[in-house]
């Protein structure tokens, strides 16, 4: 019995030796620079906050960089929470209580976070705003992206190409309707104007019309990207402006999540027979398999393990203490396109310096190139591509 509790005491002191040599490395320093370089020797602990698993695209972007965080030695807490904005603040504050080195957050709704981001700031919590910017906080240091305007404007131009729309040619028309995000995610107002203003001077020339009316972003937004909501109001448009026999011909959805809504609201309601153009953003697989099978015509492409690259080695020169700039690019030498922009993302207290990854669009003709012989694919037995994650 003895001799059981001198081992207890033995090993419950070896641990208690190894927490302490974790907690000292990670917090003796005074300034947040020099305490991220000791923690980075130890091997911190990143604190990573994801919106939702509901939306496919959050799953991708969790694991990879999870992966990639541990295989360069750290240790990872992930957190998902549900789409409720309330939910995320708590699990950032769990996070921060749990002593996260440094955070990733992509925001369920950008402007709730300035509290919380507060306290992060406080004890000294580098935050690296994820995919969506955060906003009313100072606390971000650096906003990684894909240059979400261009996401919206490749949206658009694939609409003018493929109906070959010519502003010297006005005795065409076609009718179209926008679907957008969500109003709480700042991105959903860059895809939407992204959109907009490519097709603007179509809509002016009475080129492209839009039977219901709906044009501004406010109007055509998707609270939380959800799926059965865009499903729902494009059943109501359906309804309203093309029960009579009015033909849509063009579905321009931000995104894959609102476009598999509609493409079911479409493939249910719709009465006409010509096939609907109809747009997205991320490819999805269930959005995929609509593009191989002919019932969606592209999705915007944005490599989200790229994305996690470049967060991952930007979180690395901070936590080593260094103040990233345009120079992380050359030396990370990525072999995807990035650019730093300092100049395109104000998130209310300030310009937050931004890395931002470049999107490709996919259709059925290079859905293999792009995305299978790349490697962010796996082609099933079923002839539909599989994420891999
Ligand atoms: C992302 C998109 C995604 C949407 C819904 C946006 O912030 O940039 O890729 O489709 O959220 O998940």
């Amino acid at each position: 019995m003895k001799k059981a509790i001198v081992l207890l005491l033995a090993l419950a002191m070896a641990l208690s030796l190894i927490a302490c040599g974790g907690t000292k490395t990670a917090t003796t320093s005074a300034s947040p620079a020099a305490s991220a370089a000791a923690s980075v020797a130890a091997g911190g602990k990143i604190g990573i906050a994801m919106p939702t698993k509901s939306l496919e695209r959050w799953n991708r972007d969790g694991s990879f960089l999870q992966k990639q965080f541990e295989a360069k030695g750290y240790t990872v807490d992930l957190v998902y929470s549900d789409n409720n904005a309330s939910k995320q603040v708590s699990d950032i504050e769990n996070l921060i209580a749990d002593k996260v080195n440094l955070l990733v957050i992509a925001a369920i709704d950008g402007d709730s976070l300035s509290t919380v981001l507060q306290t992060a700031a406080d004890a000294k919590i580098p935050v690296i705003s994820y995919d969506r910017l955060i906003m009313n906080t100072s606390a971000i240091s650096y906003y990684v992206s894909f240059d979400n305007y261009t996401v919206g404007k490749l949206q658009g131009q694939y609409v003018i190409d493929t109906l070959k729309l010519d502003l010297k040619d006005t005795s065409k028309h076609y009718n179209i309707e926008f679907t957008a995000g969500d109003p709480a995610d700042n991105n959903a107002g860059f895809f939407f104007n992204g959109a907009y203003d490519t097709l603007k001077p179509y809509l002016d020339a009475g080129i492209l019309k839009v039977p219901s009316g709906q044009t501004t972003f406010t109007a055509v937004a998707t609270a939380k990207w959800d799926t059965p909501t865009a499903m729902n109001r494009m059943q109501n448009i359906l309804a309203s402006y093309y029960a009579g026999g009015t033909q849509l011909d063009v579905a321009l959805c931000s995104n894959d999540s609102t476009a598999l809504g509609v493409t079911q609201a479409i493939g249910s309601d719709y009465k006409g027979k010509n096939s609907v153009l109809i747009t997205g953003q991320d490819g999805d697989e269930a959005n995929l398999k609509n593009i191989v099978d002919g019932k969606q015509s592209m999705t915007v492409y944005k490599a989200v393990a790229n994305e996690a690259v470049v967060t991952v080695d930007l979180a690395v020169a901070i936590l080593g203490g260094k103040k990233p700039d345009d120079s992380l690019i050359t030396s990370a030498g990525w072999k995807f396109k990035c650019t730093y922009d300092t100049k395109s993302y104000d998130n209310k207290k300030g310009i937050v310096p931004s890395y931002l990854l470049v999107p490709t669009v996919v259709t059925k003709d290079n859905i293999k190139t792009e995305l299978v012989d790349t490697g962010y694919y796996t082609m099933g037995s079923d002839g539909y591509p599989k994420a891999v994650k």
